[in-house]
């Protein structure tokens, strides 16, 4: 009864972990891909008002231009993002898949970063694309070189996720570059996933879409306010993709939630500097807790760490964790590898300190 193309597809390891976490009276929870702060007041209340003043049908399927023009306009200002061409999405989750629908023949391959959020994986198989891993172990970084040694005749899309999820390293602005000169001689089409680039701490960020227009640029409202339930994002690229994207949304999600986009126009008013800032702390916080007992980067974005496991698999690992009460993600969901972990500081200080002891405790057992 099920079609062929469920075949292969295993519930997320993001989900298994929560399942087990259900049985924990007091879980150390840092498994969580969402911030751990709520969606600021001034943002509720206008959601609350669009919906109590009838702005609940759908909206015209690109988005409701306050909306899109505002987004474009900051997309071009902050970043120098170089496409003029808009739609608002259900999340960025939203905007790939129609993305990888619209862009993907089956045979097509697709340069993946390995650590990948988990997602493209899937996405791209069911659309039939074959996806080319590149290897970013050890430091995580995305390389011109690495890029380069990746791409074959039938590569047809670069995927980047700047800051990444799950390692949050964040793409250095000159690699960002010569990679964009690098998709532009190989005729590559880049999806640039910058959902976390609010997230970003000491370091400049540069988006692939100022430097090459040849980019899809997505971005989305779920990290940066904490609106994940809200389903809300974008994309920006070349007229002729986003055209067909609109053409298929039309088909499919129809419009983005239409209270989340009035929302979304109060949202980009507002200064999350605050919250950005305690993250930064709480980077610090785990990096400087763990950096003695664990092999990891320090990452320069988005609200994760990605350690090595210091003794047998991954999944051995987040299993013995569990004994303890901690949560934790093994790496080899968001990896062909299986020797390392992510582990999310989007949580409390408490609960961090408690991650911390009980990570250290256990790197002193072998
Ligand atoms: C890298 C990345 N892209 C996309 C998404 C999905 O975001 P959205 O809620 O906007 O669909 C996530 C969520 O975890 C993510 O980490």
């Amino acid at each position: 009864m099920i079609a062929d193309r469920m075949q292969g597809f295993q519930a997320s390891g993001i989900r298994k972990v929560f399942d087990l976490a259900q049985k924990i009276k007091n879980p150390i929870n840092l498994s969580i891909g969402q911030p751990d702060f709520d969606v600021p007041d001034e943002i509720k209340r206008e959601a609350v008002r669009a919906i109590e003043s009838g702005f609940n049908r759908y909206t015209i399927t690109q988005g409701i231009p306050e909306l899109s023009e505002k987004v474009l306009q900051e997309a071009k200002t902050e970043h120098g993002i170089i496409c003029n061409s808009i739609m608002m999405t259900s999340g960025v989750a939203g905007a790939l898949t129609l993305a990888f629908l619209v862009l993907i023949n089956p045979g097509d391959e697709i340069l993946v970063p390995d650590p990948y959020f988990v997602s493209f994986k899937h996405l791209i198989k069911l659309c039939g694309g074959d996806i080319k891993f590149i290897d970013t172990y050890p430091d995580f970084e995305l390389t011109p070189d690495r890029v380069l040694s990746s791409i074959s005749p039938r590569s047809k899309i670069l995927l980047i996720n700047s800051p990444s999820n799950p390692t949050g390293v964040v793409c250095k602005p000159q690699h960002i570059i010569e990679i964009c000169e690098i998709a532009n001689k190989h005729n590559l089409l880049i999806i640039s996933d910058e959902i976390y680039r609010k997230f970003v701490y000491d370091t400049s960020y540069q988006s692939a879409g100022k430097f090459y227009e040849n980019t899809l640029t997505c971005n989305g409202f779920s990290k940066s306010y904490a609106m994940t339930g809200w389903r809300l994002g974008s994309v920006i690229g070349p007229k002729k993709i986003i055209n067909e994207m609109i053409k298929l949304q039309q088909y499919t999600y129809i419009c983005a939630p239409s209270f989340a986009q009035m929302a979304g126009v109060k949202a980009l008013d507002i200064d999350m500097s605050m919250y950005i800032e305690a993250y930064k702390k709480k980077r610090d916080f785990v990096y400087n807790g763990l950096k003695d007992r664990y092999k990891l980067i320090k990452p320069e974005g988005a609200f994760y760490l990605f350690p090595q496991v210091p003794m047998g698999t991954d999944e051995e690992f987040a299993t013995r964790a569990i004994e303890e009460d901690l949560l934790i993600i093994p790496g080899s969901v968001f990896s062909e590898k299986n020797s390392h972990f992510r582990l999310s500081y989007a949580a409390s200080f408490e609960t961090l300190e408690r991650g911390i002891n009980v990570l250290n405790s256990m790197s002193l057992l072998h």
